[in-house]
């Protein structure tokens, strides 16, 4: 039976990191996979995420089930870190279930979605995370994107993308990236988001949000006031939350769905269909990130000092997309001012799949084939040799 399947080609973002790990050049630089690195080049765990996780785990006596929508404790935290402490006004409206990672997220509200509309038509932006498509996809749903970034321009493309969601037909899906989008770290600005609110509500489409990267770009507030400001004005809502970014916990494998519903008694039934399709995905989420970001959020010490952390942290990346839009304008003559106003993680270079690979393959800079690179990897012990290198594919 097996001799049906074909080789996999490389993941487009975790191939690079393969590929980068094989790369015994001292010159190597990884600007591929989304995660954070610090001053050395690595990838820490917050202070207050370690100092949970010891206290935790010498003050548990079990590690018996909990249930198919997790931990009720980090599901309330967390709903309220992404909504505010009013949750937008609608506390008895939300299902919250916990699913492993921003992806399980995801994944759970295409199975809640395709149960309650079955092939749904879901609208990603182009681009989109690579994975995004796949995932989504996997649970039935069809894909389409709508305009979103240009390439040429290297900036939002605003007016395409605010006519699509225009013409779209009621009930469609319209995936969006909360804040810091991945790949291109272009925003919305809070008119255009204003915009993008008063659209889906119109046309009465439902908004179904990625936030991957709270806290990331400019803070918690401001990072979320996309998604309480459409929590305001659409009646149903779905959020995919991951904390393996602003906490640190990656491998943990720990995020949350929330759904916001017409009224409470929808939320009830929602949360039933959450715990159900859970339990046929992968029966029960695991726990110790979730205890741990449950911890954190609701002891004031620990919040506290993760904040002060994410804070730098966003800080750090912010100040490297400075150095770095500096670096290349000055190494090739040109303008990247752009990458200074972008967030979060990512930004597109101009250029091509050949050029990425030509980059690779003769200065030993990884980053995915579309030309995403991750501005935590950039280094200052190594910007001069990244710019100048970058720099003779740039100008062709
Ligand atoms: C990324 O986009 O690099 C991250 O979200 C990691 C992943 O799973 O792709």
């Amino acid at each position: 039976m097996l001799e049906t399947l074909s080789p996999v080609p490389p993941d487009p973002i975790l191939g690079v990191s393969a590929a980068f790990q094989k790369d015994t050049s001292p010159l190597k630089i990884d600007l591929g996979v989304g995660v954070y690195k610090d001053e050395a080049g690595k990838t820490p765990i917050p202070r207050a995420v370690k100092r949970a996780e010891q206290e935790l785990l010498a003050a548990q006596t079990t590690k018996a089930y909990l249930s198919p929508v997790g931990h009720p404790g980090f599901n309330a935290q967390v709903a309220e870190l992404t909504l505010g402490s009013d949750l937008a006004g609608r506390r008895g409206e939300l299902a919250l279930a916990q699913a492993p990672g921003g992806s399980g997220a995801l994944r759970l509200g295409a199975s809640l979605l395709q149960l309650a509309r079955p092939g749904s038509t879901v609208h990603v932006s182009d681009p989109t995370w690579a994975n995004h498509i796949p995932l989504l996809g996997g649970a039935g749903l069809k894909l389409a994107t709508y305009p979103y970034y240009s390439a040429e321009r290297n900036a939002l493309d605003f007016e395409g993308m605010i006519q699509k969601l225009g013409a779209l037909p009621e009930g469609d899906v319209v995936l969006l990236h909360a804040c810091c989008h991945n790949p291109t770290g272009q925003d919305l600005d809070p008119t255009q988001w204003a915009a993008v609110a008063e659209v889906l509500a119109r046309r009465r489409l439902i908004p179904f949000l990625d936030m991957a990267y709270h806290g990331l770009g400019e803070d918690l507030d401001r990072d979320a006031a996309s998604v309480r400001l459409i929590a305001k004005a659409v009646p149903e809502l779905l959020i995919a939350v991951s904390c393996s970014k602003n906490f640190g916990i990656y491998r943990e494998r720990t995020g949350l769905l929330a759904v916001l519903c017409n009224g409470s008694t929808q939320a009830g039934i929602v949360t039933g269909h959450l715990g159900r399709a859970a339990r046929t995905l992968w029966s029960m989420p695991p726990d110790l990130g979730a205890a741990i970001v449950d911890r954190v959020l609701s002891q004031p010490e620990l919040r506290q000092d993760w904040m002060v952390e994410l804070t730098h942290m966003a800080q750090r990346i912010n100040g490297l997309r400075s150095l770095l839009a500096d670096k290349l304008s000055a190494a090739t003559d040109t303008d990247f001012g752009w990458i200074k106003q972008q967030r979060g993680m990512f930004s597109r270079l101009p250029l091509s799949p050949e050029q990425v690979a030509r980059v690779r393959d003769q200065h030993h800079i990884y980053m995915t084939p579309d030309a995403r690179i991750n501005v935590a990897g950039v280094s200052p012990n190594s910007i001069e040799y990244l710019a100048t290198s970058l720099a003779t594919e740039l100008r062709r």
